[in-house]
């Protein structure tokens, strides 16, 4: 691309931007081709989700099994790139649904709006006059947004802090108004906003500061959602692994995650593995998810496992996954993409909190699944029997040879496409 500055390429149609593409990048119709070839998302809608758009990226949507919570049956959809996610998801449904099931259970699905004001004479004074004021700020919000409280929900309560009080800050203190707020079944991104937008002249008044921000916190700290299992040993053997070993394995695990960043990353990364899929599926925002997800690993100062692995008296393995869920089952994409409707379809959960449960149940199953790999054969082998799959297709194979030439690779331990284009050309010969 010579230029990324298009002057005035939102206001041109997907047909007249993927021209500009076409030409800019010398990319031949056939590459283009795929930009639309979605007829899930179809490309009208897709224009109308976000700006500048030249087509859909689909990735591949797969059904995890298995999963019973609570004592009810899901199939969950779940919409992602990276192989054997899926498999060991329900396979480790599989092992906690013989156990009895998932038990999950919610918060109050209460989310945070922030107002930040700066510049006040007395902070001290600002914040109790605030404090003072807080059941005419809370109607005043409600007034902003009367649907929500229409639908049983709306502004709850509000706190005042004053930061950076012992300023190490060029600008020091300022002053932090939260506004808490039952979104009912939204992730809320809207109601909250629109709420402490139209709060913000009435806090610079009564606090005679300047507001700066007023935006949702995507700490969702009191709109929690917790999953626990309960594993006798003998549904954990794998193969020569016995299941004490495998559930000593998985502590042992968990205690690593919870004492090191540089594991917790990686074994908080396999959880958000089953989280972000669902979430994607769903038509949630992700990347809420995960900020809060990793903010809430920190909570105690560090940043530390997501989950918690312990072995009862009885001899179980104990799993617990509690995470903020800042997730919705009406607004936002979830109505306008076709897929995600499909998937609450396919899922039947009637509230928020109830999908909220069903996304941790979801993380914990994949953590299981990336840590009894681990502590047993490791994650390669059921990978690139997976992973071999993709090398195959990129190397030009289709139909029966996918598999032929995928197992093949396998069996000479040489997964590359180099090595997959020599045996589809034997093959093709
Ligand atoms: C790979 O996507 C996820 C794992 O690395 C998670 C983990 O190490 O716990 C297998």
């Amino acid at each position: 691309m010579k230029s990324s500055r298009i002057p005035g390429f939102y206001k041109k149609t997907v047909e007249e931007r993927k021209e500009l593409l076409r030409e800019a990048l010398e990319l031949s119709e056939e590459d283009l081709g795929v930009l639309s070839s979605n007829e899930a998302l179809p490309i009208e809608t897709a224009d109308k989700m976000i700006e500048n758009v030249v087509g859909t990226f689909p990735l591949p949507l797969g059904l995890g099994l298995n999963f019973l919570i609570n004592g009810k049956d899901y199939v969950i959809p779940m919409a992602i790139e990276e192989p054997s996610v899926v498999a060991s998801a329900s396979h480790i449904a599989k092992i906690v649904r013989d156990a009895g099931g998932f038990k999950t259970e919610a918060s109050e699905r209460i989310m945070i709006g922030q107002i930040q004001v700066v510049g006040c004479s007395n902070y001290e004074q600002a914040k109790q006059i605030l404090l003072k004021q807080k059941e005419a700020l809370i109607d005043a919000a409600n007034a902003a947004y009367p649907s929500i409280v229409a639908r049983g929900g709306g502004a709850r309560d509000l706190d005042v802090r004053i930061l950076n009080d012992s300023p190490k800050s060029s600008y020091g203190k300022m002053l932090v108004l939260h506004l808490y707020i039952d979104t009912c079944d939204a992730m809320g991104a809207n109601i909250i906003n629109t709420m402490v937008e139209s709060l913000a002249p009435t806090v610079e008044e009564l606090t005679d500061g300047k507001v700066y921000l007023r935006i949702l916190s995507n700490f969702a700290d009191r709109c929690v959602a917790k999953a626990t299992c309960v594993i006798p040993p003998e549904l954990l053997v794998t193969g020569d692994f016995s299941g004490e070993e495998v559930r000593d394995g998985v502590v042992y695990a968990f205690e690593f995650a919870d004492s090191d960043p540089y594991r917790a990353v990686t074994h908080n990364k396999g959880i958000m593995n089953g989280i972000d899929p669902v979430v994607i599926a769903t038509g949630n925002d992700w990347r809420a998810v995960e900020a809060g997800a990793h903010a809430y690993a920190s909570r105690f100062g560090s940043y530390r496992s997501m989950t918690k692995w312990s072995v009862d008296k009885e001899g179980n393995l104990v799993g617990e996954l509690e995470l903020p869920m800042s997730i919705g089952t009406v607004g936002g994409a979830i109505r306008v993409h076709p897929i995600s409707q499909l998937a609450h379809k396919i899922l039947q959960v009637d509230s928020a909190s109830e999908l909220a449960q069903v996304i941790v149940a979801v993380g914990l199953a994949q953590n299981l699944g990336a840590l009894k790999a681990l502590v047993t054969d490791g994650i390669q082998k059921g990978h690139m029997a997976l992973h071999s799959r993709s090398v195959a297709i990129a190397a030009g194979a289709t139909g029966e040879m996918i598999d032929i030439i995928a197992e093949q690779l396998v069996k000479e331990k040489e997964i590359r496409v180099g090595k997959a284009k020599e045996l589809v050309e034997q093959y093709t010969k």
